[in-house]
């Protein structure tokens, strides 16, 4: 059975004691244990985040990676330096990376085997701008993003990663993809990964959605069959939102 999962991208929001604050008070909060929450704060509190978290089930994330081992790469963090702080999810691609930072399919397939070689679990991001939706090509630009990306990995790794759909439209725009988007755009990703490694596989694979979700709408998208949770951007920065979307499974 796959996991239920909430992950809240706290991006570059929040001073030291804004961050130590949130979290704890989602730490303090009752939610339900069945679902995985994961708090992804700038890497810079992170350790400290851990810490924070490490009495609880509440798990850490980071928000980017480097796709080189070690070395001379000038501001740069690597998957074993995530590692040894007790973080054990990272987002790799998310679309803010891809738009601001120029990252491209290719090196994000480099990003996501150093985390594999360390054993953390990649949340690999997907999604299409709405121009390429208004052109009927999303379902083209995930199978390519999946593809290049992801689908290189054999049957053991892919069952590491966790996929998270994110329109592109419907970040930090109020815009949320309706229930019925997003259960089409999920299912088709489900297809991809019968295609390419069998049903079991795929249905042991979470696939979280992103775009403004929010507790007003976060009950009806994670009601969807192949919707197994999200990853909440503004929403995550309120503990009481965070938790109250946790709280939206039926
Ligand atoms: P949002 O962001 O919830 O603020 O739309 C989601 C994300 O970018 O992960």
């Amino acid at each position: 059975m796959r996991k239920n999962i909430v992950a809240g991208n706290w991006k570059m929001n929040n001073s030291h004691s804004e961050a130590v604050q949130l979290v704890g008070s989602i730490v303090n909060s009752i939610y339900d244990d069945a679902v995985q929450l994961i708090v992804i704060p700038p890497s810079i509190y992170a350790s400290e985040i851990a810490k924070i978290t490490s009495l609880s089930q509440i798990e850490v994330g980071v928000q980017n990676s480097s796709q080189y081992e070690s070395g001379a790469y000038t501001g740069e963090l690597s998957s074993s330096m995530i590692k040894s702080i007790g973080v054990q999810y990272v987002l790799v691609g998310h679309s803010e990376r891809r738009e601001y930072f120029d990252e491209q399919n290719v090196t994000l397939a480099l990003k996501v085997n150093q985390l594999l070689n360390d054993g953390l679990t990649p949340i690999y991001c997907c999604g299409e701008i709405l121009e390429e939706r208004e052109k009927k090509n999303h379902f083209n630009i995930i199978k390519n993003q999946l593809e290049e990306g992801l689908f290189h990995l054999n049957d053991n790794q892919i069952q590491s990663c966790i996929i998270a759909y994110e329109p592109v439209w419907a970040i930090g725009t109020g815009v949320t993809a309706s229930s019925n988007q997003a259960q089409e755009i999920h299912h088709f990703i489900r297809g991809l990964l019968v295609d390419k490694y069998g049903v079991a596989i795929a249905e042991s694979i979470s696939i979280l959605y992103g775009g403004s979700c929010k507790p007003s709408n976060a009950t009806e998208l994670f009601a969807n069959p192949d919707v197994d949770g999200g990853l909440i951007g503004g929403a995550s920065l309120s503990a009481e939102d965070f938790i109250a979307i946790a709280n939206s499974f039926s």
